[in-house]
């Protein structure tokens, strides 16, 4: 079975989310797909769903799901706005629970989570006459999912493009060990496999791109390439981790990703605010 896919890239926040079909007029996934949000106004909006919304328009596509491969830290989930208008059911890993209580001491997340559907390991599921496998692959964070929809392989932040490797394994939960085994055995897949990734950030020179495949990455993918070891990649994950900022929009998106996408529930004065906890820390130190 080889699926359309369709991307679409969010140059604000280097997303690419993805529509998987089967032609017009079928079923399809909507992958990722991303809110905008301007943290300065708090005001979200819809440019860039309204890529993916006309779309779907133009090929008569029927929204079976929306897949989230993960808890993204970077961008705010669009599932809720997309099912609001298009409907759809909401879907990610059931190990979403463990990033939760992870953020449950940062944020009040006692409210349900918001998806429509958790899947388990290896949990098989269809999108119209399309089967698909919802794969584990935690490492970036416990509830990365990987979904392998016929030869297009999802992979979310777990690889990008060869020439930029892996995403970080410092957010809570996240552990380079474990994403190595995950990357291993995603690569044991068929080496005609297309890899569609959730990011892409081009060095200059080139451009955007989003689709590789396995043979690919299992020659040139610089952190994960055949004949690095465990032991290397955990080295280099590491030390490169360090190097890297906190994502502009972590607080905002965790709190909105965390509940499927939905807003956090309205103040007592009828308003919805996001919540930035202070880190208090350099005040521990008495220097005197
Ligand atoms: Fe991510």
């Amino acid at each position: 079975m080889f699926p359309h896919v369709q991307s679409f890239h969010d140059a604000v926040t280097g997303t690419v989310s993805h529509i998987v079909h089967a032609g017009a007029g079928s079923t399809c996934a909507v992958i990722d797909p991303v809110l905008d949000y301007d943290t300065a106004s708090g005001r979200p909006s819809t440019a860039s769903l309204d890529r993916i919304l006309a779309f779907i328009g133009e090929q008569h596509l029927v929204v079976g799901w929306i897949l989230e491969t993960h808890a993204h830290a970077d961008h705010l989930s669009g599932a809720v706005e997309l099912k609001r208008r298009r409907g759809g059911t909401i879907a990610t890993s059931a190990r979403i629970a463990d990033v939760r209580s992870l953020f449950s001491t940062t944020f009040d997340l006692a409210d349900e989570h918001g998806f429509d559907c958790l899947f388990g390991p290896e949990e098989a599921f269809t999108i119209g006459t399309m089967t698909a496998h919802a794969i584990p692959t935690p490492g970036h964070t416990p509830a990365d999912t990987a979904y392998l929809i016929g030869d297009a392989l999802f992979v979310g932040d777990t690889l990008f493009m060869p020439d930029l490797g892996t995403a970080r394994c410092d957010f809570p939960g996240g552990d380079a060990k474990t994403l190595y085994a995950s990357v291993r055995r995603l690569l044991a897949l068929p080496e005609s496999t297309r890899v569609f990734v959730c990011h892409d950030y081009p060095p200059a020179g080139r451009d955007v791109r989003f689709e590789t495949t396995i043979a690919e990455q299992r020659q040139h993918n610089i952190h994960v390439r055949d004949g690095i070891s465990e032991s290397e990649f955990v080295a280099m994950r590491t030390a490169r981790d360090l190097t890297l900022k906190v994502p502009a929009l972590l607080f905002p998106a965790m709190q909105v990703n965390l509940r499927g996408g939905r807003l956090p529930a309205s103040d007592d004065n009828g308003r919805r605010y996001m919540r930035i906890p202070i880190d208090e820390s350099c005040f521990a130190a008495d220097p005197s």
